[in-house]
């Protein structure tokens, strides 16, 4: 990925219906992002506003626990036209979601949306964390393994600039 222009001191995650995707990254994050100490700002939204106020999806919320995260305090909420300024890096979990946010973005804010794959290490072909709304274990599992990869890439990240 080329290289922002600005430190990153806050970040956004964003899926479709933030219940499932971005609330995991949001949690994954959060708890990276303590144990190294890092003073960044964080945040989830979707890009739909079907499940605001909604905690995550239990499924997501089963599987995460399990490998040790925290899933409280997380309530679903629509990206809004505030974000674009607040945040300094704002996160697509799939290719909808980036266009979503590009439609909804003001232009000299476009810098800010990336793939948050992009920040992964270990998946290098790919660019999507999949939808596992309508699918089983497997793709909460496999959520997990793009999310926790593309957090500590984002954080050894934020840490060198
Ligand atoms: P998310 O997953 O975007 O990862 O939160 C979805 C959650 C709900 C729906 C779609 C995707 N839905 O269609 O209700």
């Amino acid at each position: 990925m080329k290289d922002l222009n600005h430190a990153i001191n806050s970040v956004l995650f964003v899926c479709l219906g933030n219940i499932c995707r971005s609330p995991t990254a949001h949690a994954v994050f959060r708890q990276k992002a303590i144990a190294a100490k890092l003073p960044t700002k964080y945040d989830s939204a979707g890009t739909a506003n079907y499940h605001s106020g909604a905690t995550p999806d239990k499924r997501s919320r089963k599987h995460g626990e399990s490998r040790g995260y925290d899933f409280s305090n997380l309530y679903a909420r629509s990206v809004n036209d505030n974000d674009f300024e607040d945040y300094d890096l704002i996160l697509a979990m799939d290719s909808a979601n980036y266009q979503d946010l590009i439609q909804q973005c003001p232009h000299y804010y476009h810098d800010k949306i990336k793939y948050f794959l992009d920040f992964a290490t270990d998946f290098p072909t790919v660019q999507e964390v999949p939808d596992p709304y309508y699918g089983g274990d497997k793709g909460f599992e496999y959520v997990l393994d793009l999310v926790e990869n593309a957090c500590d890439g984002l954080i050894t990240y934020i840490e060198s600039h």
